[in-house]
């Protein structure tokens, strides 16, 4: 193009340009039917470079040569989905698939259940929302609530548009989310994994892995440089499904210019879901891409709104898991690990074996009746099967031992020697004494957790010094904690046990879900923790329900219900409430629901002299949002909030890449002030 052109000329050939190339866009990386070759596809992109360059008032960030925009990001922000990004229950077999469509048909009313057949893909999970017709913004699962905005880099996966097509026959929301799967095909796999080895780097053991490594790197240059698709299977406007029909739903998402995975069948009834199982039980090999097995969904979307969810999955979909990927070795023993709740498993610890890319050599066996169940003894040689981040397991057993020896159940726990108990109904042998060292140990791992109290420096090997040397004998003992205790035990610096102490010490503002999740009572999940502290914003309305009035909430079913009320019952228990609410922790809430609370679960430090608002007004606002203010920035730090002479705090968040905002970045995520 001449320099002469004018403005206006220069415009219109950009638009042109854009809409050609999106066109072969379309038709080369989403419909897998290039219409040109690759140098001609090249010459248009060029072409549409070279204006940009000479106009940069014209260049818009849905251009196709703004893919990759800038260079590498500090850190990832996170923001909440506006419904949240479930995970499904699985059907193993045949029957389990027959007994998910007998539940829908209980639940619906219906004589037969119209459902959609698709692929499990292995990949990555992903949200892209949509405003105007153009991709504004793209969140990773995350814990489901909340997951990380790596727009940028979503981006540079050719098959997601960055502007959608708009088909006649739908009209399309000025806001919507599509959610689908991020995968990286065999072939893309095995050059990167080549690359890497070549380069002396480490190697990702599965497809997924690598999926969900490039998504996530800091430079989205890297991921573009990978070779992603993504694969759409979910169409919502404000977190509801858009269409009534499921099979509609995947039928516009093309027509507005996803991918949509092309096999996918519409079934009636449980005959036919099982029929479709069986047709794939081999065929998963011939597919480019990796699944891990299928998922059929109801296909009313308003059947599927009757059916609702539990805490963790829709009631309308299930996974059908084909088999996993197997190998056979020796069971050289059988050790039995103690849980948090006092059960009693067996473990078969094997001869290292590799399956599916992954050495293992621990399989879970259960509980006894499982072992009984395969005639498994010591010394035999099984089949052991891995599928996705499941724990292996043991499959059969190929071949006897010579010298096999039974597996005797421990009549004591193996840790503190107390008799164990079956309770009648039960298959789990259980170490009742809670103050079973192993329990323990384990309960506090569990409270220090990341999700729980998230005190950062709690691992392992110090849990178990403080347990053994009697320390800690509950969870409440953390709180009673000081430095001259800790200074006690083996590699434990002044510096690091004075971390610890500030980390235990910044945990009792843990707000009361979370403590709620830290008690670890049995089935008390992160949801169901929130779903109760919702409806009971303090523990002695919560220690003083009934039954009843725990089965008043949607979603808490009979066992819950029992087992919390069990577990407001127990003396022990009532005095570790105690001395929780004595040690200063949150053990009410006002009754802001979660939804309203933007910051929930996200930790924040301060550094350096904000513009506007003080130190203690920043940290006010943040921790009535939900969020937690601590002192020091380490990997369990969300934010770092700069200001004018941020110091030291700045240069350990770059060097661990955490996000990085000012103060108009922290305002924007609070929202207007609330009205008291
Ligand atoms: S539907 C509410 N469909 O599997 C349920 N998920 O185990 C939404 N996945 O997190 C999921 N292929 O990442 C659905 N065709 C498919 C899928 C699929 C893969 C993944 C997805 C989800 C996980 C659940």
């Amino acid at each position: 193009m001449p320099e002469s052109v004018s403005a206006a000329d220069a415009s219109r050939a950009v638009t042109s340009l854009r809409e050609t190339i999106r066109r072969h866009e379309h038709l080369y990386y989403v419909l897998d039917q290039p219409a040109i070759s690759d140098a001609e596809y090249d010459a248009l992109l060029a072409r549409l470079k070279e204006i940009e360059q000479r106009h940069p008032e014209l260049v818009t960030t849905d251009s196709p040569t703004q893919r990759v925009g800038g260079g590498p990001r500090e850190g990832f922000l996170k923001a909440p989905h506006p419904s949240p990004m479930q995970s499904l229950d699985n059907a193993f077999d045949e029957q389990a698939l027959r007994d998910f469509d007998r539940r829908v048909r209980e639940l619906s009313g219906l004589e037969t259940v119209d459902y959609v057949g698709e692929l499990k893909l292995d990949g990555v999970s992903l949200a892209v929302h949509f405003s105007g017709g153009r991709m504004s913004r793209a969140l990773t699962r995350g814990d489901g609530f909340t997951g990380e905005d790596i727009t940028e880099n979503a981006r540079t996966i050719r098959s997601l548009p960055l502007v959608v097509q708009r088909p006649r026959e739908h009209s399309l929301p000025a806001e919507f989310e599509v959610r689908g799967e991020v995968v990286m095909n065999r072939r893309a796999f095995e050059r990167l994994n080549s690359e890497r080895l070549r380069d002396d780097q480490p190697t990702f053991a599965n497809p997924r892995n690598a999926a969900a490594g490039s998504l996530r790197v800091l430079d989205p240059r890297i991921t573009a440089s990978r070779r992603l698709e993504f694969f759409v299977y979910g169409l919502l406007v404000d977190g509801r499904p858009m269409l009534e029909s499921h099979w509609d739903t995947l039928d516009a998402l093309a027509a507005f210019g996803f991918k949509v995975n092309s096999h996918r069948a519409r079934l009636h009834g449980a005959g036919e879901l099982v029929a479709c199982g069986d047709r794939w039980k081999d065929k998963r090999e011939s597919l480019p891409y990796e699944i891990d097995g299928l998922v059929f969904k109801v296909d009313s979307t308003a059947v599927q709104s009757t059916l609702g969810s539990t805490a963790r999955a829709p009631r309308w979909a299930i996974a059908h898991k084909l088999a996993a990927e197997q190998a056979e070795t020796l069971v050289e023993n059988i050790e039995v690990q103690v849980g948090r709740t006092g059960a009693l498993t067996p473990r078969a610890l094997l001869d290292p074996v590799g399956v599916g890319g992954v050495t293992v050599s621990r399989a879970t066996l259960h509980n006894e009746d499982e072992i009984e169940r395969l005639g498994l003894r010591i010394g035999d040689t099984v089949l052991v099967e891995r599928s996705g981040d499941v724990i292996p397991k043991v499959v059969r057993v190929t071949a006897q031992g010579k010298d096999r020896r039974p597996f005797l159940p421990p009549g004591n726990c193996p840790v503190c020697g107390t008799k164990v108990v079956r309770e009648q109904g039960e298959v789990i042998r259980r170490c009742i004494n809670t103050n079973c060292r192993a329990r323990l140990r384990e309960s506090i791992l569990h409270c220090a957790s990341r999700r729980a109290m998230n005190i950062d420096g709690l691992g392992e090997v110090l849990v178990e010094q403080l347990v053994a040397r009697g320390l800690v004998k509950s969870v409440a003992d953390l709180y009673g904690l000081s430095a001259e205790k800790l200074a006690a035990l083996e590699r434990m610096g002044k510096k690091s046990a004075a971390n610890l102490l500030s980390n235990i010490e910044d945990s009792r503002s843990t707000p009361l879900p979370r403590v709620l999740f830290a008690l670890g009572i049995r089935y008390v999940g992160e949801r169901t923790a929130q779903i109760i502290a919702d409806r009971f914003p303090n523990v002695d309305l919560l220690a003083a329900a009934s039954i009843e009035q725990l089965r008043e909430i949607e979603e808490i079913g009979p066992r819950i219900a029992e087992t919390v009320r069990d577990f407001f019952r127990e003396p022990n228990n009532l005095s570790l409430i105690d001395q929780l609410r004595a040690a200063g922790l949150q053990l009410s809430q006002e009754t802001t629901k979660r939804a309203d609370r933007k910051l929930d679960g996200l930790t924040f430090v301060l550094s350096g002299t904000l513009p506007n608002l003080t130190r203690e007004e920043a940290a006010e606002r943040i921790e009535g949002e939900g969020g937690k203010v601590t002192g020091a920035v380490s990997k369990n730090t969300d934010y770092v909030v700069a200001g004018e002479s941020a110091g030291s705090k700045l240069e350990k968040a770059k060097r661990l890449g955490t996000a990085i905002i000012g103060e108009g970045q922290l305002l924007d995520l609070l929202g207007p002030e609330r009205q008291p």
